[in-house]
């Protein structure tokens, strides 16, 4: 388990003073000149060897995306945009952090910023985050009157200007491109990748996405050494991370830990145990609502990292979104609700989502009420891959995982149903 003096978030529960004061007094803020003194390439070089992954789902290595963005201008501007429209259902990660501990966001945004020749930064961030954007517009404005934002920002040399945008509460813009079409003043639209965000992105300038937590960590990671991070965790799921954990457990919270600790031993610690003892665990989603369900029963051994949930249990680590349910859920009506929060959010851009996510969510409707046939589920299951990796953005990938988490898992269930219900001879007979 990880120890107190190990944590970065110190203000994750808003125990102690959120200013800047308490902030400074927590090491925040402590010679970030120093930091920035040392370099783009120090700065980039020990984000890579610190094997942090990103945090808003995908993992992708950080320090190597921002090695992406040019080291000199090419007379275009480069942003940073950090991506707080933290929507997928279940994640609340971020918002704890910018509620109670906005200058480790803050910080982050000044250094990294630096490392990628960006003079502005953009935190986009999620429109019923009304509280948050207040916090953190409070955390900003103390940053700019103690100079360290704005001209020569901590003393540093660097102008840098740091902006909070309010989105508008379409889970599509959360979605990297579509926020940068968002952050334009469009419609929030994905597009086309590539080319990736480095190469075009804000305004057709070099720009990289960032989620908050990605960034937050950064300044601590550097202060204490890109080895000092990477010594949490496995091989290639190294650090700290926040987990959210939500749902049919004693006690629900947000908590940072080490990467890769054992499921078991994360809802013991820190949730109290699984709401009326482990045999009551019926699933768990690991990492938010894009990722595919799992079996109670193979959870028990699971740790929580990108590479085990993935590879072990064809499920991800996802936003780190932990939801936890327990016999008393209806599953096949868990995973209808999920598609049809995602038929609701899809952009309508692409034919495979914007049909698919309809036809898979009248199936799903179906399903629920045991009228669907059992032939039915197979081709459910073959209507999800023809949307999965046949869109434009993740949406499509993100509608069509959790039915294929649900039939792997729970076919016996949804057949039980079908005969229970009459199935296809209902339908024949309506
Ligand atoms: P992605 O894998 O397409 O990209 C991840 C990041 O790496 C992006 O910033 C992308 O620009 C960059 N990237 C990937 N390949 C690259 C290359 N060849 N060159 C340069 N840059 C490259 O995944 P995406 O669509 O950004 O995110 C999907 C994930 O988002 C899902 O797995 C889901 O868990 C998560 N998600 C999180 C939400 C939240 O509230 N935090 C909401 C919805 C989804
Ligand atoms: Fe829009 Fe869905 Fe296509 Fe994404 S996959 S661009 S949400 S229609």
């Amino acid at each position: 388990m990880l120890q107190d003096q190990d944590r970065i978030f110190t203000n994750l529960y808003g125990m102690h003073d959120r200013s800047l004061a308490g902030a400074k007094k927590r090491g925040l803020w402590d010679d970030t000149a120093g930091l920035i003194g040392k370099g783009r390439d120090w700065i980039i070089e020990e984000m890579k060897a610190s094997g942090l992954r990103g945090r808003g789902g995908a993992g992708f290595p950080t320090g190597l995306k921002w090695s992406f963005m040019p080291k000199e201008s090419d007379g275009r501007p480069a942003y940073l945009v950090v991506n707080a429209d933290e929507s997928e259902p279940g994640t609340c990660k971020d918002r704890e952090i910018m509620r109670h501990d906005p200058h480790t966001l803050i910080e982050g945004c000044l250094i990294a910023s630096f490392a990628m020749n960006a003079h502005a930064c953009y935190i986009y961030i999620r429109g019923e985050y009304i509280r948050e954007k207040e916090a953190l517009q409070r955390a900003i404005d103390e940053a700019y009157d103690d100079g360290l934002l704005g001209r020569n920002a901590a003393g540093s040399g660097w102008d840098f200007d740091l902006y909070l945008h309010h989105g508008a509460g379409a889970y599509i813009c959360g979605e990297e491109t579509a926020l940068l079409e968002s952050l334009e003043g469009k419609k929030g639209m994905p597009r086309m990748k590539p080319p990736f965000p480095a190469g075009a992105g804000l305004y057709g300038c070099p720009t990289t996405v960032n989620n908050v937590e990605s960034i937050a960590v950064a300044p601590t990671i550097l202060r204490r050494g890109a080895g000092w991070f990477s010594g949490f965790g496995r091989q290639n799921n190294a650090g700290t991370k926040v987990f959210a954990i939500s749902g049919h457990v004693n006690n629900p919270c947000v908590v940072e830990e080490s990467m890769s600790i054992p499921f078991e031993e994360l809802i013991e610690k820190h949730c109290g145990g699984i709401r009326g003892g482990w045999d009551n665990l019926l699933a768990v989603i690991p990492g938010g609502s894009s990722v595919p369900c799992v079996r109670g029963e193979k959870m028990k051994d699971a740790v929580m990292d990108f590479d085990y949930l993935r590879g072990d249990l064809g499920s991800g680590l996802g936003t780190a979104a932990v939801i936890v349910m327990d016999r008393s859920v209806d599953i096949i009506k868990a995973i209808w609700r999920l598609s049809k929060f995602y038929k609701h959010e899809s952009c309508g851009q692409c034919t495979p989502c914007r049909e698919g996510t309809g036809w898979m969510m009248r199936v799903m409707d179906r399903l629920v009420k045991g009228q669907a046939s059992v032939e039915e589920i197979d081709m459910l299951f073959d209507v999800t891959k023809q949307v999965e990796g046949h869109t434009i953005c993740a949406l499509g990938d993100a509608a069509a995982w959790p039915i294929q988490g649900l039939i792997r898992n729970f076919r016996d269930e949804i057949e039980d149903r079908i005969r229970r219900q009459g199935g296809g001879a209902a339908i024949a007979a309506e």
